[in-house]
């Protein structure tokens, strides 16, 4: 079943990087910065200083752990804790230790397109929190979206966190959240972080860092398609660079080709052209504001029933419900 979905996923990895290299203008997706070397390198961003979105969250957490626990163990029924683009569970294991500190019936269920980051996970948490049972479910949040409504038999929470809803752009992601609505019950919960309008240049600063962290963490796409498929990208030859719009809350990372250049992918039997200077694009992470979270849920017949923010209301969990 796990190797069924491995091999749907680099499927799609082949069929939508022909898609995309061969559309004007080019784009990737950024669920594929992550194997390996892109989960490591992730990590590495998370502890950056620059990328403030990590820490504000653990401080969300760590601050309202008794409370947010509380609400996820609602009437003590039993429940699953879902946690769609889960990663290394760093902020989420402080959840998990509070809901093992309050004895709360629940197994915890990680969904990742990453195996790798669900392998290190599941190990890190049998060592460090034994009590806890981890049952991951490997592929994309769309995919999967079909588990999470056929596990019916247990009340559901479903973590959406690091402002991964961000990757999505509002019609995508309204989209999502209808879906995700048609998988709960009015009992059911989503619990999602959003990454808050703040001061440009700090969001600039969170995509771009001096150490070129981000930029390596974005050109991985690139490594990925010529390991996997038999691509001769000459990564050298690409900037990473970085844009936010304050007026849209949008920012934008672009691979930029330097130079003319011509790829081949051999698995995909696809050559590809590069002027000087044109752009790949590889991912958006949204920001938001009360009214534009508000709007969204709306628009996913979704209530807002509390929300979290950290000192500085640079980070917000809102909790959903039908
Ligand atoms: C930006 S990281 C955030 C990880 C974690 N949620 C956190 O807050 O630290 C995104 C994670 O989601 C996974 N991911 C990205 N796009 C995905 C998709 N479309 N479906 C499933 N997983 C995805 C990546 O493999 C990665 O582990």
């Amino acid at each position: 079943m796990q190797n069924e979905s491995l091999t749907e996923t680099q499927s799609a990895f082949g069929r939508e990087v022909y898609e995309g290299l061969s559309a004007f203008p080019k784009y990737l997706s950024s669920k594929y910065f992550y194997d390996a070397t892109g989960d490591k390198l992730f990590q590495d961003i998370m502890a950056m200083p620059e990328y403030y979105l990590t820490d504000a969250e653990f401080a969300i957490f760590t601050e309202h752990k008794s409370h947010i626990a509380e609400l996820f163990i609602a009437d003590e029924s039993p429940f699953s804790l879902f946690e769609l683009g889960a990663g290394d569970g760093k902020k989420t294991k402080i959840l998990l230790n509070e809901l093992v500190k309050k004895k709360a019936a629940f197994d915890y269920r990680p969904i990742d397109i990453s195996q790798n980051a669900l392998d290190s996970l599941s190990d890190s948490i049998q060592k460090e929190i034994p009590d806890v049972e981890v049952n991951p479910i490997q592929g994309t949040y769309f995919d999967t979206l079909k588990d999470i409504n056929a596990a019916t038999e247990k009340r559901k929470v479903i973590l959406f966190l690091g402002s991964n809803i961000g990757n999505l752009l509002h019609p995508q992601a309204i989209d999502f959240l209808k879906n995700l609505r048609d998988s709960i019950h009015p009992e059911d919960s989503i619990f999602m972080g959003f990454d808050q309008k703040k001061n440009p240049q700090t969001i600039l600063d969170a995509y771009n860092d001096a150490k070129g962290i981000t930029a390596a963490f974005n050109k991985n796409i690139l490594h990925r398609i010529n390991k996997e498929l038999g691509g001769n990208f000459d990564v050298d030859q690409f900037l990473h660079w970085e844009v936010y719009d304050p007026e849209s809350g949008t920012a934008k990372s672009y691979l930029v080709s330097k130079s003319a250049q011509e790829v081949r992918i051999e698995s995909l039997d696809l050559e590809i052209r590069l002027r000087p200077w044109e752009t790949i694009h590889t991912e958006i992470s949204q920001k938001y504001d009360d009214e534009v979270v508000n709007w969204l849920a709306e628009q996913a017949d979704l209530k807002i029933s509390t929300s979290f923010t950290d000192k500085d209301a640079l980070y917000k969990n809102y909790v959903l419900k039908k």
